[in-house]
């Protein structure tokens, strides 16, 4: 009953604002406004920018939706839909101008999906105004980049598979994810660690990396790009269906790939 495409449309255009805008202040410079769970977790004044002008730019056209930011912004709705929005995912990229970084935007509805916190993607957008790259896809509409459809590469052979995951702020999970590569990387091509989850779900979605799982990821970190990347093809699974709320463990990639992926990340 929700017009996906529409969403989708408004997500987009968005989306590309936004995207111009962080790269305009990235031209006048960068620097660390504040941390949050620890050090490496920093956030700069355009990520604050960024999630105020998209929060805007949704309330000007969708006043009664709610609305789930990064950056703080907690607005609850009554139509059903609440967007899920990251403003720059892969800000330590950001930082350093290293060009994987993105805005990601989605329109989700609660509908209990095991991986996530309960919520499902039904329209989303990623734009990487570095590489000039914007990706879109509704609930069954396909996946496109730059308005050209994509697909996944389908490869099914986990030692021809170039897997990237990412790496969250603490010790502790660091720790757990350093003896996760340690268990996938001998069994991969190779495995890549980009420094955005959101532009990763994207880069699978376009066929550039074969596979991808990361844990511990935030629901702005992967709600446009999970659904780009199942719109492309991908199929996604979580730890399992009690995985706590917070906490969501997902491997994504072709259907044949991701129960040994997931097997051997977990160590199970
Ligand atoms: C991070 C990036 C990174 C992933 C982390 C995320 P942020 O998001 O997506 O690739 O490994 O888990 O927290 O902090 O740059 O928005």
């Amino acid at each position: 009953d929700h017009d996906a495409k529409g969403l989708a449309e408004i997500a987009a255009r968005i989306a590309e604002r936004a995207a111009a805008r962080i790269l305009e202040l990235r031209a006048q410079g960068v620097s660390v406004a504040a941390s949050k769970s620890s050090a490496t977790d920093v956030v700069t004044a355009a990520d604050q920018e960024s999630e105020r002008l998209i929060v805007a730019a949704i309330q000007e056209v969708r006043p009664d939706d709610g609305i789930l930011g990064e950056e703080g912004t907690g607005i609850a709705g009554s139509s059903g839909i609440t967007w899920v929005i990251d403003p720059i995912d892969g800000t330590v990229n950001y930082l350093y101008d290293l060009p994987a970084y993105a805005v990601s935007i989605a329109a989700t509805v609660a509908d209990g999906a095991a991986y996530a916190d309960g919520r499902r993607a039904i329209a989303g957008a990623v734009c990487n105004p570095r590489t000039e790259e914007l990706f879109v896809a509704w609930q069954g509409g396909g996946a496109t980049r730059n308005g050209e459809p994509i697909r996944i590469t389908g490869q099914e052979d986990l030692s021809v598979s170039l897997v990237a995951t990412g790496f969250g702020y603490t010790v502790e999970r660091r720790t757990r994810q350093a003896e996760m590569v340690a268990r996938v990387i001998p069994r991969a091509r190779d495995i890549r660690r980009n420094g955005s989850a959101a532009y990763d779900l994207c880069m699978l979605a376009a066929g550039r990396i074969d596979a991808y799982y990361e844990e511990g990821l935030q629901p702005w970190d992967y709600a446009a790009g999970v659904l780009i990347a199942s719109e492309a093809g991908a199929t996604l699974i979580g730890r399992d269906a009690a995985t706590p709320p917070g906490e969501p463990f997902m491997v994504v990639g072709s259907a044949g790939l991701v129960e040994e992926l997931r097997s051997l990340a977990l160590g199970a």
